[in-house]
């Protein structure tokens, strides 16, 4: 018998309704016949919780994603929301499932799919065959360390944030990545980014990963200051293979990472914590990289690939479905291999086709 389990959908604001609409018909479609039956159940997350709430993410909505199996989440925020306070941007709904959720672990991969390497704004011979991991520290550092805050001071306002690592904190996040370069079996290289030449808490992480390390003697680790890191992902990107970084520094080199493949559409993401869910396996969320485009939401161009590819991670890490991953990026690679292409990724010859159509092609595909 297969195993029910729940899901919680998040479709956010912007285009996230749209792609997760399809996302969750792909990955239903694909795990027909598996090990596992999927629940599907639909929630307020960011913008359209503001609006409906008043604040981004409901206690309930938090409750009902910490009971979930694995959480999928499309995008949050627009311009409508951006004058709000911090506390009540859409924004915080990502922050609180993130620290809610205990998800320390952002798993962001960057492909390049060998039919897009023409969407780079890099040299083909550059980008072609990057295959990188960025694991990126998600509940602590500049993010969520304390104090913080706008303060009146007698020579005028102060903004405040303070970036805080704990041993404890580097410890795992350091030790994901060596577990993922392992399991990804290519080099077995880790690159450990900081800022040790200026920051303490740098110099920390530092002294940790290096510690860390040493368990695992099969795995290179390397240490790279994040400015240099920026260099060499546009000067050289084959070199890395599982690049590890506090919160603040993997979300400024993923989105360049992302950009290397040719489209921020085509990134998805996986947010691992500790805790397990009924199959034994980590709960996980589930987001593309790219935010919520506005600009083009609802009008059925936005590329669903991310959250599509996205759903292949929930399915290899959260669902024990391996295969079921597999074929889902498979059926992506053969769709683009066919010249169908949503906008963001198009060009002269391809076949312009629109969100639910990519998602159609990619279930025919499967
Ligand atoms: C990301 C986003 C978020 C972040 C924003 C929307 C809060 O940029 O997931 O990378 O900074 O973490
Ligand atoms: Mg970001």
């Amino acid at each position: 018998m297969a195993k029910k389990l729940k899901i919680v959908v998040l479709p956010g604001d912007g285009i996230g309704p749209e792609v997760t609409k399809v996302a969750v018909s792909v990955l239903q479609k694909a795990c027909e016949g598996s090990g596992v039956r999927l629940d599907f159940e639909e929630e307020l997350a960011g913008g359209c919780s503001i609006d409906r709430h008043g604040v981004p993410l409901t206690p309930e909505v938090l409750k009902k994603a910490k009971k979930a199996d694995a959480v999928l989440l499309g995008a949050v925020g627009g311009s409508k929301w951006d004058t709000l306070p911090a506390a009540v941007r859409p924004e915080q709904a990502l922050l609180g499932l993130r620290k809610g959720l205990g998800l320390f672990a952002n798993l962001r991969p960057a492909k390049v799919f060998s039919a897009l390497a023409a969407a780079s704004s890099l040299k083909p011979e550059i980008i072609q065959g990057i295959d990188l991991l960025v694991v990126r520290e998600l509940t602590g550092g500049i993010y969520f360390g304390k104090p913080r805050g706008i303060k009146e001071t007698a020579a005028g306002k102060k903004g405040v944030n303070t970036e805080v690592y704990t041993t404890a904190e580097i410890e795992r996040i350091i030790r994901a990545a060596f577990d993922a370069a392992r399991a990804r079996g290519k080099i077995k290289k880790v690159t450990s980014v900081d800022k040790a030449n200026v920051l303490e808490s740098s110099m920390l992480w530092r002294e940790v990963a290096t510690r860390i390390g040493q368990d695992y003697s099969d795995v290179t680790l390397e240490h790279m200051y994040v400015d240099n890191c920026a260099m060499q992902l546009v000067r050289a990107p084959k070199q890395f293979d599982v690049i590890v970084t506090s919160n603040l520094f993997g979300d400024i080199l993923s989105d360049e990472a992302a950009m290397l493949t040719g489209s921020i559409g085509m990134l998805p993401s996986a947010s691992l914590g500790d805790k397990k869910n009924k199959l034994g396996l980590p709960k996980g969320m589930y987001e593309p990289v790219h935010g919520s485009a506005p600009d083009i939401a609802g009008k059925g161009i936005a590329n669903p690939l991310a959250t599509i590819l996205s759903c292949a991670m929930m399915a290899r890490y959260s669902l024990g479905q391996a295969d079921v991953a597999q074929r889902i990026e498979k059926a992506v690679e053969k769709v683009l291999d066919q010249g169908y292409r949503t906008g963001d990724i198009f060009a002269e010859g391809m076949k312009k086709v629109g969100t639910e159509e990519v998602g159609n092609l990619v279930a025919q595909a499967l």
